[in-house]
């Protein structure tokens, strides 16, 4: 597989990078490109040389990629993940160096000459991916499948009723939805149910290295937001996680081929996946929405992770 990994870190993007890293190796991540959405670019940016860096990755490249959404002023939520982006993990600065190609640049030619199609994972306000299709719409003949985590079939975590990421770059995520390529979704349906519960979080501390330490202190940073308390007492999602399980495992999600829109006119519900998991309406099918998964396995993945990273 050839994987481009497209992320604004974030706290679980450094989880799902993480795991991205401990399953595919240098010949197959051929670059992280960077996008703004949690925190500003730069700052992802930063974020996703510091990983490599500290996970011995050094060669990956990484390319910075769209400052704001297409065609709106940019949301971010350093309420979250902190103004570092990662609450303040503890690991080194680096003296790393992103590329001079821009992301939107590295990805157009890398598709205009990839003899290989590559499989794109999205972890973020779609931006750059949107950005590609739209000056050269030819390109998804290249693209093997996008895997993203966005959107929802029922209520949202940034309005009522949208996700962050579609809410942020609406105009980009109905480009990328409608642009006939192969896409699975790992909305807010999924993630929500598969959570840091208190035995998961032990389990992980227990493995007790580098990788694991790292995890748990970007998994649990957000335990304490009064907000995050009310809605998840039990644990709390990280999203972006199943994006790489799923490229690892994809055996352990249940999906269906279904049509989702997004909203792009409406005050209201700016950014809301319209799903239709039922069929009723004569849209055509355009994605496959991810509705249920194997928590416990998605968990074994992860610590399968932290223990190969060590
Ligand atoms: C998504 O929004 C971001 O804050 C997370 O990194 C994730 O990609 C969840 O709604
Ligand atoms: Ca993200």
């Amino acid at each position: 597989m050839k994987l481009l990994i497209d992320t604004d870190p974030g706290t679980d993007d450094a989880v799902a990078i993480l795991v991205a890293l401990a399953n595919f190796d240098n010949e197959e991540i051929i670059g992280i490109t960077t996008v703004a959405g949690n925190v500003p670019v730069e700052v992802g940016t930063k974020n996703a040389l510091r990983i490599l860096e500290f996970t011995g990755r050094a060669e990956i490249p990484v390319y910075e990629g769209c400052s704001k959404p297409i065609s709106r002023e940019l949301v971010t939520a350093e309420w979250v993940h902190g103004t570092d982006g990662l609450n303040n993990l503890n690991i080194p600065a680096t003296n790393l160096k992103k590329q001079k190609l821009s992301a939107v640049d590295f990805i157009t030619k890398e598709l205009e000459e990839s003899n290989e199609k590559i499989t794109i994972s999205i972890l973020g306000p779609m931006t750059n991916i949107g950005t590609v299709i739209k000056n050269n719409p030819a390109l998804v003949e290249n693209i093997e499948k996008i895997v993203f985590m966005g959107g929802s079939a029922l209520r949202g975590n940034t309005t009522p009723v949208a996700e962050f990421n579609t809410y942020v770059d609406p105009e980009a995520a109905k480009i990328v939805l409608n642009s006939g390529i192969e896409i699975y979704m790992l909305g807010l349906d999924v993630t929500n149910k598969s959570i840091t519960t208190k035995p998961r979080k032990e389990k992980l501390k227990k493995i007790s290295n580098k990788a694991s330490d790292a995890m748990l202190h970007l998994m649990t940073s957000l335990d304490e937001l009064p907000l995050v308390k009310e809605i998840y007492p039990e644990g709390t999602p990280v999203h972006d996680l199943l994006v790489s399980v799923f490229l690892v495992d994809p055996s352990i999600f249940t999906h269906k081929m279904v049509n989702v829109e997004v909203e792009v006119d409406s005050e209201l519900t700016l950014g809301q996946t319209v799903v239709d998991s039922l069929g009723i309406s004569d849209r055509k099918p355009n994605v496959n929405w991810i509705y249920d998964l194997d928590s416990d396995e998605v968990y074994n993945v992860l610590f399968d992770s932290a223990n190969k990273l060590n």
